[in-house]
């Protein structure tokens, strides 16, 4: 199969190529990939840590080619949204069904494809933070893959929601019609203390993003885009009346079980066009090395999709 396999001396640190194809286990279904979507992760961090020739990729749309053969999963012809530690930047993929989506029929691959980790990571932290009906969230980071589908959730969800963003005249109107209540360039200008905060950010917007946590709100650590260490000052960590009770949790998506039906029913949404995946760079797979480094270079401010196959 053609695959785009990890070449540190190629742009981007990619190059299309060919590898085996993958032999599934009796738990893996065998799916034919249409389109994948980039996270900052694996381009960051993945990237330069395996050997050259790895196939990498979390996120990829396609149709069942090979049902698992222990009878768990869709069948031959089912379009899927999957989610796996690698594997999704080449023609096939083989899947734990317990991490495959069904899709709809007809829908946008790459909208799909923008589905596992950006649309999984703000659901479950979003579950995390409990009921978010008449609530106040706030979301940090709010312009990025997670960040958009986050906003749109809370939104949803009935919480009153503001977005953090480092360029909220340029991001403002965007993120109010994907639902903000609120565009503020810091948290701590949210008015008010919040009820819960999904942070993609951490650093000092993680330190801030706490000050303004109330009395028995949960602060999701989901995200590190900041790079920078989280120092609480003397007296941070104090309760009083009003913010007794806080709890900063992290977050692992990979070790969220029982994906599959969350990644089914956000296909379900975003092909319903009731979700906005967000998508800000698409192309074919030649032109992942362009995506790469607009992604490194923070020039993207959402999902890059790119089209896998001829
Ligand atoms: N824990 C998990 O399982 C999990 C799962 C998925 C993602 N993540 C992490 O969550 C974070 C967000 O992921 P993503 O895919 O949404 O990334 P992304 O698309 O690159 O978006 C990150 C956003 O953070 C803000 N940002 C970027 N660099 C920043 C900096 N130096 N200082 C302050 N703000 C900065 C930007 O938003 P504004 O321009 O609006 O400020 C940017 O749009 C990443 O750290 C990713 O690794 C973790």
């Amino acid at each position: 199969m053609r695959a785009l396999l990890v070449d540190r001396s190629a742009p981007g640190g990619l190059r299309l190529g060919t590898a085996p194809d993958p032999e599934p286990a009796s738990h893996q279904a065998l799916v034919r990939v249409t389109a994948t979507s980039l996270n900052y992760g694996e381009v960051a961090f993945a990237l330069d840590s395996v050997p050259d020739g790895t196939v990498l990729g979390w996120d990829a749309a396609g149709v069942v080619e090979r049902a698992a053969a222990d009878g768990s999963g869709p069948a031959v012809g089912t379009p899927v949204v999957t989610l796996m530690p690698a594997g999704a930047w080449a023609e096939l993929r083989a899947v734990d069904t317990d991490v495959l989506g069904v899709a709809p029929a007809g829908a946008d691959p790459g909208a799909l494809a923008t589905v596992p980790v950006a649309g999984a990571t703000a659901l479950r932290a979003l579950h995390r933070l409990g009921p978010l009906l008449g609530r106040t969230v706030l979301v940090t980071g709010a312009t990025g893959g997670v960040g958009r589908y986050t906003v749109q959730l809370a939104r949803a969800a009935g919480a009153h929601v503001v977005a953090s963003t480092g360029s909220p005249a340029e991001n403002g109107d965007l993120l109010r019609r994907l639902g903000a209540h609120q565009v503020v360039a810091t948290p701590k200008e949210a008015a008010g203390p919040v009820d819960g905060v999904v942070d993609l950010v951490g650093g000092p917007q993680l330190v801030e993003a706490y000050e303004i946590l109330g009395e028995g709100g949960t602060l999701v650590a989901a995200g590190h885009s900041a790079g920078r260490g989280e120092d609480f000052p003397f007296g941070a960590l104090f309760g009083d009346r009003s913010r007794h009770d806080r709890s900063v949790v992290t977050f692992f998506l990979p070790a969220c079980t029982g994906l599959g039906r969350d990644l089914g029913w956000l296909a379900h949404r975003v092909a319903a066009g009731e979700l906005d995946p967000g998508i800000t760079w698409r192309g074919s797979w030649d032109g992942a090395a362009e995506a790469v480094d607009a992604l490194l270079g923070g020039r993207l401010h959402g999902k890059a999709v790119l089209t896998v196959g001829s």
